[in-house]
């Protein structure tokens, strides 16, 4: 009977350790399109049975019943910042070293207000819950793995688009430059000796920013988290079990060996079925007979802060089709225009929006989130990039042959019309895009279940050490064998040198010293 007894409660334990787990979700990245795809991962563990608590700086629009979010906002001050520098990206153009050099001077609060998040009493509540393990939204914030080792807990990382350098640098993960493009950069494969140039010659300057990152890492580190016994960023950065990261290299290319320790999610924030749409929005789309644009420019750049020429060149083009138009608008006070086929909305869920078989063109500012749904979907695309990776994003799509892209800055009428009947009008838009879709869409398991199999593997097995590449606890120089070939090298240059040496002393023995001394004064 007691023997019985233990029996059951041991199952129970181990039961309990992989179901109802206590997963906290460090999310504190300051934009909305990062926080829908951390949430989606939320999601799919309170679905399967997990109590889950987020942590996060805006109010998340996925929600669940199983999810506790504790919000700590910006303050009032650092988020005037946030807004003056957002309007100032929308008005040039950025590359994406613009936009890290940004990050790292005159846009710094999107790091600092990281930082304090951790020391903010409301934050400070989630030390008396008993946690299984924490997923951290990646955002330059690794300082946040401190709270982890504090709660003794495994540590999942959730990044929201392909491997980056600093995502391979936790895994172990080789960085093949010599054919995978650096964020941003548009190629086709194979790449040509001049885009192998510009490709190794961008990681390094990346490589420079980044050193210029971790220095300011390691000190906020330092100050957020100064007992003597915490271990260094250093060896936690080491100690992460996992990395979610938002691709499927499969269908976007280009194919890459990837560690275990990586697992594709790309696509988590789609649903396997769309919600009914708004009464409004789907009566709209249902009478859309010629079909519907759907144009959107995206959760980081308030409308109103494009110029407005820009606005109205946009509004030209889209009143004057005969297709509807489904435009997010902020202000429904003072919309660009009226015309009878714009339907203004200041919030919509666009994903089901791209499900509705009438939807026949996406408007986007190419983030990554929107490109995502409409590729899932099979919606073809004008992209009206504005800054950070968009101009990549919207590159690549455009190579993909899913539509066209455009500068948001320098669009005309006649530029911005022809590219709308053009992807309108040429079914081979939406033929490639329908393609990629089916392709897209085939995986032997679903973004949402490969989570919650990957987050219980990590709970049931405490971590995953076993699963780390050696090359997580290498040095550069020892993993690229720098030491050896220096050994080879000293070797080779040891070996001429002995051999004049021993030459020289030859010729001196057989032709004797006066000739060579000679000779030399001579010179
Ligand atoms: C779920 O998490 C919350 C903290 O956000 C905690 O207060 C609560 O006790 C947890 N529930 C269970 C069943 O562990
Ligand atoms: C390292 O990770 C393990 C789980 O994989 C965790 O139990 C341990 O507390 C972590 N160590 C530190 C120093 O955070």
């Amino acid at each position: 009977m007691f023997a019985a007894r233990c029996v059951f409660l041991l199952l129970l334990a181990v039961v309990a350790s992989t179901r109802g787990a206590n997963i906290l979700g460090l999310f504190s990245s300051h934009s909305p399109s990062h926080l829908i795809i951390h949430m989606s991962v939320a999601k799919a563990l309170a679905e399967a049975g997990h109590n889950v608590t987020v942590v996060s700086m805006l109010k998340p629009t996925i929600t669940h019943k199983d999810i506790t979010v504790i919000v700590v906002p910006m303050k009032k001050e650092q988020e005037l910042v946030m807004e003056n520098q957002m309007s100032v990206m929308a008005g040039q153009k950025n590359s994406l070293f613009s936009t890290m050099n940004r990050i790292l001077n005159d846009m710094d609060v999107m790091i600092k207000a990281q930082a304090e998040l951790l020391s903010d009493p409301r934050f400070l509540r989630i030390y008396e819950t008993k946690f299984d393990l924490m997923i951290l939204g990646y955002f330059i914030n690794d300082f946040q793995l401190g709270v982890a080792a504090k709660l003794k807990v495994p540590v999942i990382v959730d990044w929201m688009s392909a491997p980056v350098p600093i995502i391979e640098k936790f895994t172990g993960n080789p960085s093949e430059i010599s054919y995978v493009p650096i964020m941003g950069t548009v190629v086709t494969h194979p790449m040509s000796f001049f885009n192998r140039i510009e490709n190794l010659a961008k990681s390094l300057i990346f490589k420079y920013i980044i050193v210029a990152f971790e220095y300011k890492l390691f000190r906020i580190y330092k100050e957020v988290f100064p007992a003597k016994d915490q271990p260094t960023l250093d060896e936690l950065r080491k100690n992460i079990s996992m990395v979610f990261v938002g691709c499927h290299l499969n269908s976007e290319g280009p194919i890459r060996a990837l560690v275990p320790a990586i697992v594709e999610i790309g696509g988590i924030q789609v649903k396997d079925k769309p919600d009914t749409l708004p009464k409004d929005i789907d009566t709209f789309l249902n009478k859309s007979k010629q079909g519907a644009v759907f144009l959107s420019l995206g959760s980081n750049i308030k409308s109103s802060s494009v110029k407005p020429e820009i606005v109205q060149t946009l509004f030209k083009v889209l009143s004057g089709l005969k297709q509807n138009v489904i435009w997010k608008w902020e202000d429904l006070e003072k919309t660009p225009g009226n015309a009878s086929n714009i339907l203004y909305k200041n919030w919509l869920p666009q994903d089901d929006i791209l499900a509705h078989p009438n939807t026949k063109l996406f408007i986007t500012h190419a983030g990554k989130g929107g490109i995502t749904e409409a590729q899932y979907h099979g919606v073809p695309m004008v992209a009206l990039p504005i800054f950070g990776d968009q101009h990549g994003n919207a590159g690549v799509m455009e190579k993909s042959g899913y539509g066209v892209a455009l500068d948001l800055l320098t669009i005309t009428e006649d530029s911005l019309k022809e590219a709308v009947e053009e992807v309108l009008g040429n079914e081979k838009y939406r033929q490639a895009i329908g393609k990629f879709s089916a392709l897209y869409r085939d995986r032997p398991l679903t973004p949402k279940q490969l989570v919650v199999y990957w987050t219980e593997y990590i709970l049931k097995h405490r971590g995953a050490p076993h699963l780390q590449s050696p090359a997580v606890h290498m040095s550069f120089i020892e993993l690229n064998n720098l030491d050896i070939y220096a050994l080879i090298l000293t070797i080779l240059v040891l070996f001429v040198f002995l051999t004049r040496l021993v030459g020289k002393l030859i010729w001196k023995k057989f032709w004797g010293t006066t000739k060579i001394s000679k000779a030399k004064k001579n010179q």
